[in-house]
């Protein structure tokens, strides 16, 4: 039923979020759901949960949609005032965010076992069916299996044997666990193994009793090859931004005032300004307090709330019909377990009506083009985990997010994992334009389709960057053409704006 109801959408070119198909699915009639909600909602690009809501006959039946999956809560009741809701004629729809409410498990253990079942439900539908990996088995089914066979499977652990330096890796699916070799120098083993990613396996069972089945292939949910991204059908442009730090000493003042003279029109590039109807912030909105050690000498402004009120005075001097939607960072006060939920009402009041907080990360539309916001915290547990992988080059980084289809997908490392029954984290559906920040450094580049932008920050260089080599890129402004995906990098690092870095290759 659920490839029906995929194909029913596709046919009206209209993209289905995965909550939105889950409340579908839960229903007892999901075909006549899915035709009342085109019927009623002419126009309209993607169905979301709001959107289905309204028309479920009847309550879904207790247990989920069979398999297990209870239908996640509709994406707006998460929100609070203001947040996330779309206003009449601003362009705006929330389609995703990865917070969710959290789950009824007894203990930690259960909830992460939740988290993870969940997670390799939503990444093996990617890895299921593919032409190449043909013969799948369940891996309890490999001791009595011979030849070559294909495993969808969660990888637990890296280890490398002693004698040849051959990789074994420990992968499990819902039905067991089983240790596979990967043989040196070959060419799967030239990807580097994340723990806890999902992947394919082609796999060669070894005649001799005992011996480890053999890794041929391995796939892993990735992008497709080509895609078409959705395109603004006005003109419109979006300001990407991230790591403002507002109450930071190192807070880039006369370059904010720079950007804001530059969006009110009257400085460099006012055909762009003129454009902007939104402005996206990819978290660190604020410094925070208790961040890191002795931060309070880092601070102009002690006060966390305090921190957000000037952020309100900060965003009030952009002008008036710019709408911002931002989502926090590991600096925000909100939890830090990411997916990270969207800030407190009491700290919403303090912002303008014009600004959108959601949760971190979120998936929306702007003019009908697809958004995900991420703030990045995983930045700091991949790019130790892949060789030559650098925080001056983020969009690197961001291509292996999408070849995992998971924005952090180990546990234990520096990103901490909230343990919520729904893993938020899973990137899907796919955006048009995946933004990122948190490495305050700048990064623009197109990979099959999807613009990936990293955001730059309005923060000088810190003690703390200093001390770990990295020269953060402050004062990029990144103007996005919502027709062309043309991209103006302003650099307003040294007075008036100049023209921004490059973009990368690929
Ligand atoms: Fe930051």
């Amino acid at each position: 039923m659920r490839e029906q109801i995929l194909a029913f959408f596709q046919a009206q070119n209209l993209l289905v979020v995965p909550e939105a198909l889950d409340l579908i699915l839960a229903s007892p009639a999901p075909l006549e759901v899915s035709r009342t909600v085109v019927h009623a909602h002419k126009g309209i690009l993607f169905i979301t949960p709001d959107l289905v809501t309204p028309h479920l006959s009847s309550p879904a039946p207790e247990g989920g949609n069979g398999n297990g999956e209870g239908p996640p809560a509709p994406a707006g009741d998460l929100l609070g005032p203001r947040a996330g809701r779309s206003g009449p004629g601003d362009g705006f729809q929330l389609l995703r965010q990865g917070y969710g409410e959290p789950g009824v498990s007894a203990t930690p253990l259960e909830a992460y076992t939740e988290l993870f079942r969940d997670r390799f439900r939503s990444l093996s539908r990617f890895l299921r069916g593919r032409p190449d990996l043909a013969d799948q088995v369940p891996v309890k089914e490999l001791p009595r299996a011979s030849g070559d066979v294909s495993l969808v499977v969660m990888l637990r652990d890296v280890e490398t044997s002693a004698k040849q330096h051959h990789l074994i890796l420990t992968v499990e699916d819902e039905s067991g666990t089983a240790r596979v070799l990967v043989p040196k120098d070959s060419r799967p083993s030239k990807v580097p193994f994340l723990p806890d990613e999902a992947l394919g396996l082609r796999v060669h069972l070894p005649r001799e009793p005992g011996g480890l089945p053999l890794v041929r292939e391995v796939l892993r949910p990735d992008t497709p090859a080509t895609r078409e991204p959705h395109r603004s059908s006005r003109p419109s442009r979006v300001l990407f931004l991230s790591d403002t730090h507002i109450g930071s000493r190192m807070f880039l003042e006369d370059a904010w005032g720079e950007l804001m003279d530059f969006l009110r029109g009257s400085s460099v590039r006012p055909d762009l300004a003129r454009e902007i109807r939104h402005v996206v912030i990819a978290g660190d909105l604020v410094d925070g307090i208790g961040i890191y050690p002795r931060q309070e000498n880092d601070l102009a402004i002690p006060d966390v709330v305090e921190q957000y009120a000037e952020l309100g005075r900060r965003l009030r001097e952009m002008p008036s019909g710019v709408q911002v939607v931002a989502v926090p960072g590991n600096h925000d006060a909100v939890c830090p377990a990411e997916p990270q939920p969207p800030l407190s009402p009491e700290l919403l009041r303090l912002l303008p009506p014009s600004v959108r907080i959601l949760g971190n990360p979120s998936t929306f539309s702007l003019e009908g083009v697809v958004i995900e916001a991420y703030h990045g915290r995983s930045f700091d547990d991949l790019i130790p985990s892949l060789p030559g992988a650098r925080y001056e080059r983020p969009t690197e980084v961001m291509r292996r997010m999408l070849l995992m289809r998971h924005l952090s997908p180990s546990y234990g490392g520096k990103t901490p994992l909230a343990p919520l029954p729904h893993d938020g984290l899973v990137m899907d559906p796919l955006p048009d334009i995946f933004v990122t920040g948190h490495t305050h450094t700048y990064g623009v580049e197109r990979w099959r389709g999807i613009l990936l932008l990293n955001a730059s920050t309005w923060l000088a260089e810190t003690e703390y960057q200093r001390m770990r080599n990295v020269k953060p890129v402050p004062a990029r402004a990144a103007v996005v053409n919502l027709e062309s995906y043309a991209v103006d990098a302003l650099d307003f690092s040294g007075g008036p704006a100049e023209k921004g870095p490059p973009e990368a290759a690929g």
